[in-house]
């Protein structure tokens, strides 16, 4: 079922700082920022030869990852991003094996126009999953 790595997400403190430290330090691709409000987050994508790195700032009031930056106010990984072909069979089958879908369990569009859903981190090692259908 799961497929390539899409995307591993960072929530940074200071964007540009972020992304200027991904491009000059590490000589990667960095987008602009884009602002993401009905997500409630800016990102900045990260060209990877087999990834994408993304980095999240909060965007406005009530930002779903605000409390992640209190709770880690230098940053810190948030969620990695899987690809999978066919969401509601992923989304059925992982239901099925015991693994808890967050929110209704109905996908979303994520930041780059595709359904997207995630899975409770508890149920992952500590790690909040994010399959996006590709
Ligand atoms: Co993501």
């Amino acid at each position: 079922m799961i497929g390539r790595l899409n995307h591993v997400a960072i929530v940074v403190p200071d964007l540009d700082a972020a992304a200027a430290r991904y491009r000059d330090a590490l000589g990667a691709t960095v987008s602009e920022p884009h602002a993401l409000p009905e997500h409630g987050v800016t990102t900045v994508f990260v060209e990877l030869p087999n990834a994408k790195i993304e980095l999240l700032h909060p965007l406005g009031d009530g930002s779903p990852i605000a409390p992640f930056l209190e709770r880690n106010p230098s940053g810190g990984m948030h969620h990695l991003c899987y690809e999978v072909d066919d969401i509601l069979a992923a989304r059925d089958a992982l239901r099925a094996a015991g693994a808890r879908v967050l929110g209704d369990g109905e996908p979303r569009l994520g930041a780059h126009g595709k359904p997207v859903l995630f899975l409770h981190p508890k149920d992952f090692f500590g790690t909040l999953v994010e399959l996006e259908q590709a």
